[in-house]
């Protein structure tokens, strides 16, 4: 039993397999039963209930596969890196920066999703490889081009990482980090401007102080906005999947400070050529208060309405419950960056002075 899509096309299996039936009906007292499709599949599935779901990998990693695999079809398709979120951590001007880089191409939108293909972390993995390479486009030079695609909730998501690592184990992996207790806030702000019933109904303390007693949509709503903070048992889990040398970690308040500095740190990671001077094409839009891409006639394109809103500043008492519920993820965190060598962004310094 198998998932590789190519089986469906290899005949000599079929020959094989019809054979094999005649054999044993022919020769020995074994009661051979079979089902129509789809009530074999739910009875085969009864009785492997670990093969449910599939775990892809690439068809060209294995010479077998590779050999049966369609002359038409091609592995190039695949992204080199994935940037992974987590949501609000500034993901989106990381994807505006890289695009304009000459080598670095990203996948083609969605109809459904916009800009984010969210293969490894939804229903859409079932649709299989031949599904998610369909976004991205033939590389005219695989060794120079880099293809990537960034999907923000790959980050918290459990399955991802091991999705992931199945189908691109040598991909490097780009995470973003800020202040869970900014990024929470930046959620709640998102899902207010986009009218979601919980978060206008309930304010930004009674969401995250909510206790095991609230109504569902109430919890609901809190473990979309705190969970994916807990950044060490995230991180730890891309680790099992990745080795360290293929994850990145950028700090999002550095990225949105001072993006050129962390642009150079990303083309070294991927070791894309040739350099791009990110110096020259960014520029500080006083208006949007933000980074912007520089264009011919010295006008600006920035992220839209969306990206970099305006909204008060988080009140005293969440800040202060929010430091307090990810007291110990960040000390976690901390004793993580420090085992890969990684330095402190300075609001994992600030939050642990906090502590102490
Ligand atoms: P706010 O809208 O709360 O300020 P994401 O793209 O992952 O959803 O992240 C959105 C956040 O990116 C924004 O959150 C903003 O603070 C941050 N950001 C960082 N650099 C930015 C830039 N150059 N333009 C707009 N937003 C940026």
């Amino acid at each position: 039993m198998t998932h590789l899509s190519n089986y469906g096309n290899d005949r000599l299996g079929l020959y094989t397999f019809a054979n094999l039936t005649t054999f044993l009906r022919c020769w020995t007292n074994l009661k051979l039963h079979t089902l129509p499709p789809l009530q074999l599949a739910h009875k085969y599935f009864r009785l492997f209930p670990e093969q449910r779901h599939p775990l892809w990998q690439n068809p060209c990693d294995d010479k077998r596969h590779k050999d049966i695999w369609s002359k038409e079809k091609t592995c190039d398709r695949l992204p080199k890196f994935l940037v992974v979120g987590p949501q609000k951590t500034g993901t989106t001007a990381l994807y505006l920066f890289l695009i304009m880089h000459p080598s670095i191409t990203s996948n083609f939108p969605s109809a459904k999703t916009f800009e984010e293909v969210q293969f490894f972390n939804t229903h859409n993995y079932h649709k299989g490889i031949d599904w998610y390479m369909e976004f991205f486009p033939v590389p005219s030079n695989v060794t120079t081009d880099f293809m990537f695609e960034k999907s923000a909730n790959y980050f918290p998501l459990e399955e991802s990482p091991k999705r992931a690592a199945a189908l691109l184990p040598r991909a490097k992996i780009i995470t973003l980090l800020i202040n869970p207790s900014d990024r929470a806030y930046s959620w709640y702000q998102h899902q207010q401007a986009h009218e979601d019933h919980a978060a206008l109904r309930y304010s930004f303390y009674e969401v995250i102080s909510a206790g095991h007693q609230a109504a569902a949509e109430l919890r609901s709503l809190q473990n979309r906005c705190l969970l994916p903070g807990l950044y060490a048992i995230h991180m730890e889990r891309w680790l099992t999947h990745f080795p360290p040398n293929q994850l990145m970690i950028i700090d999002g308040q550095q990225l949105r400070n001072d993006p050129t500095a962390v642009m150079d740190e990303v083309q070294k990671f991927l070791g894309v050529s040739p350099y791009y001077n990110y110096s020259q094409a960014l520029t500080f839009d006083r208006q949007k208060g933000f980074w912007c891409q520089l264009l011919e006639g010295g006008k600006t394109k920035c992220l839209g309405k969306s990206k970099g809103r305006k909204y008060p500043p988080m009140d005293t008492e969440s800040r202060v419950f929010l430091s307090h519920y990810y007291r110990d993820h960040n000390v976690e965190l901390s004793k993580l960056l420090h085992r890969l060598g990684q330095p402190l962004p300075s609001w994992l310094r600030e939050e642990l002075q906090k502590v102490r």
